[in-house]
């Protein structure tokens, strides 16, 4: 990592609030790991939704980030279809697995009393309501499937970085050779599973937990996917700067400095999971330069692929673009409720499997 990224990171966190909740996460985290990291299983971190960059710490204003998060919704459907695990990292408010096919607005729609005491699904919507129901329950319930909400870019970064901890289980015991601190392998000697142990002690030594991450991960081997269909912002107000309470609109014109958000994608490619199989998003409204910054993100963040997409396009069309090919994947039209996930998350799950061999080969 360079200085200077490595100085906007260490800004960053100094600067953002503790995220609330964070036992709870940590607690979801560890169950979703002991279930789910084991053998061969696949697991998929999907980032859904835009976050929000708060104006105001008791915040009434804040910029957001476009993404109604369909996209990350429906692929995460198609993902626990094709049998992998699911961290399903989602902007409140925003799309849901299992829910893109039953109205939103307004939801009630969907029922109506019978008597006093009772109230149906109606019949237009009981197949939807039904079908959202058992798979959503039989995803979470049985466990491949964990979501994790965020609002503020704060937020996401923080549940980010817990949600590379999660990967640990796998290589925790067999990677003598990583730089941790002083007594770490003594806290690791602890036979079995003893990554609760490890995650809390990687939080409490925040300011070494990136490196601390990035050479543990090195062992993690490619059964990772990191699948980033979130925007997340470019700039941020750094809390400590912030306003306290709501601006006031009587003082004239507001100057406000924004701080640029640093690029995670590279420390996570470089450092946290450099064995993971990495798929970054590219949003463009000019189609002009789209292929172009999608190939050069492909390149700077050494992604594996980067799928491009135009905002008034994106439901029809999306190209992936890997270092050898530029390959366009479209929704089928001549089926009704078809959607560009469906091919696109197949492309990338026969990708992943060559990765994993050509890793292991
Ligand atoms: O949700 P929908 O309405 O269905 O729309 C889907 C989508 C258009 C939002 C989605 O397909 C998409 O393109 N998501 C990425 C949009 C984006 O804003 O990209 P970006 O150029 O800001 O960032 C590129 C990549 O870098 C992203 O994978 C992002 O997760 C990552 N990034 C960005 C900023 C930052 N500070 N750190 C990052 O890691």
């Amino acid at each position: 990592m360079n200085s200077s990224l490595g100085s906007e990171i260490d800004s960053f966190y100094e600067s953002a609030p503790p995220l609330k909740e964070r036992d709870s996460i940590m607690e979801k985290l560890n169950e979703f790991v002991e279930l789910n990291c084991k053998g061969t299983k696949r697991v998929v971190c999907v980032t859904s939704g835009g976050t929000t960059v708060p104006l105001e710490q008791r915040c009434v204003r804040y910029i957001d980030n476009f993404s109604s998060g369909h996209r990350g919704a429906a692929s995460t459907e198609y993902f626990l279809k094709a049998g992998y695990a699911i961290i399903f990292l989602y902007r409140r408010g925003t799309s849901q697995p299992y829910c893109r096919s039953l109205p939103d607005d307004p939801l009630l729609e969907c029922f109506e009393a019978t008597d006093e005491l009772n109230i149906q699904v109606r019949q237009p919507y009981s197949e939807a309501v039904k079908r959202a129901i058992r798979d959503h329950h039989a995803a979470v319930a049985g466990g491949f499937l964990l979501k994790l909400p965020f609002t503020t870019i704060f937020e996401y970064l923080q549940v980010h970085f817990s949600q590379t901890l999660i990967f640990y289980p796998f290589f925790m015991i067999n990677d003598g050779n990583a730089n941790f601190p002083p007594d770490f392998f003594f806290k690791i000697a602890i036979p079995g599973r003893s990554f609760l142990l490890f995650i809390e002690y990687l939080v409490l030594y925040y300011e070494q937990m990136l490196q601390m991450v990035a050479v543990s991960l090195r062992s993690l081997g490619p059964l990772a996917m990191f699948y980033l269909a979130a925007a997340v912002s470019d700039f941020y107000v750094p809390w400590k700067s912030m306003a306290e309470h709501k601006i006031q609109s009587g003082s004239g014109p507001l100057d406000m400095r924004l701080v640029q958000v640093p690029k995670m994608l590279s420390v996570l490619r470089t450092e946290w999971a450099p064995m993971a199989f990495c798929i970054s998003f590219k949003l463009e409204t000019d189609t002009k330069i789209l292929l172009d910054k999608a190939d050069m993100a492909l390149r700077k963040y050494k992604m594996n692929a980067v799928v491009a997409n135009e905002l008034l396009t994106r439901k029809e069309v999306v190209v992936v673009v890997t270092d050898s090919e530029k390959i366009s994947v479209q929704r089928d039209k001549t089926e009704a409720g078809s959607d560009v996930e469906n091919p696109l998350v197949k492309l990338l799950v026969d990708r992943h499997s060559a990765f994993i061999k050509d890793s292991n080969a």
